[in-house]
């Protein structure tokens, strides 16, 4: 095909996709040092962790207690993972982002933690998960699965990476409601560029079509709203 062609200049849908992977990068990359600091954090991060802490909890009442091995997909400075750490369950916790400085901050808090032998840092995209199957009990995503470009093929990895039993986590901005869509499909998505946040419905027949068993999802708060999607696989 010749190079100039009109064709050829538009970007495939591949190309597309690395352009934003590279955007959320370059955007974490720069917010890492201050991101603890964020006035988004009561708003939205500290709500989603402890949802998650909720849902782990309501998760081994129904399927046991005991030893778990736990991923955290986009897990920014790692809030969510060193906050379990000290739960006697928590085996193996893995944190794992795109952006390197965001994996520096984490690699941070874990140097200075007690419980830095279950601790573990990642860089690598969403879509390729670098485990083997069924190497986790619990996946989380909170916050971060609008960045994903392929949000199928991702969840699809959430699957796969998980044992049978084991549970997702996934938790993202609720847009299915008027505050809902004006704070994330207006105002994020002004801010961030090249975000989705999917619509519940969007986000369950994803989870249903990677094969989970079953799937529970709640709107949780009011000013920011959030999506709490709980699948088992
Ligand atoms: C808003 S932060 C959320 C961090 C954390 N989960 C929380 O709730 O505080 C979104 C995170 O997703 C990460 N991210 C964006 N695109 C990603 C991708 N394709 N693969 C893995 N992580 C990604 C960003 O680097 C960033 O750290």
């Amino acid at each position: 095909m010749c190079p100039s062609s009109p064709e050829s200049a538009e970007p495939r849908p591949a190309e597309q996709h690395a352009a934003v992977r590279q955007t959320a990068r370059q955007h974490f990359d720069q917010w890492a040092h201050s991101y603890d600091r964020s006035w988004l954090n009561e708003l939205v991060f500290f709500p989603t962790l402890r949802a998650c802490q909720e849902e782990i909890v309501r998760w081994q009442q129904w399927h046991g207690h005991g030893p778990f091995r736990l991923l955290d997909v986009g897990c920014g400075t790692g809030t969510l993972i060193t906050s379990l750490a000290a739960w006697p369950d928590a085996e193996l916790l893995v944190g794992l982002d795109y952006s390197p400085m965001m994996a520096r901050r984490l690699a941070e808090k874990m140097a200075g933690s007690p419980h830095a032998h279950k601790l573990h840092a990642v860089v690598a995209d969403s879509e390729r998960l670098p485990f083997a199957d069924g190497s986790f009990d619990v996946v989380t995503c909170c916050n971060s699965f609008h960045h994903y470009p392929h949000q199928a093929a991702v969840i699809g990895g959430f699957q796969r990476v998980l044992r049978p039993g084991g549970v997702l986590i996934l938790v993202d901005g609720f847009r299915d409601n008027v505050i809902g869509w004006l704070v994330f499909d207006v105002a994020v998505t002004w801010y961030e560029q090249q975000v989705h946040h999917a619509a519940w419905s969007a986000v369950r027949d994803m989870i249903d079509a990677a094969g989970f068993a079953t799937l529970r999802q709640r709107k949780l708060g009011v000013l920011a709203p959030l999506l709490v999607n709980v699948a088992v696989r």
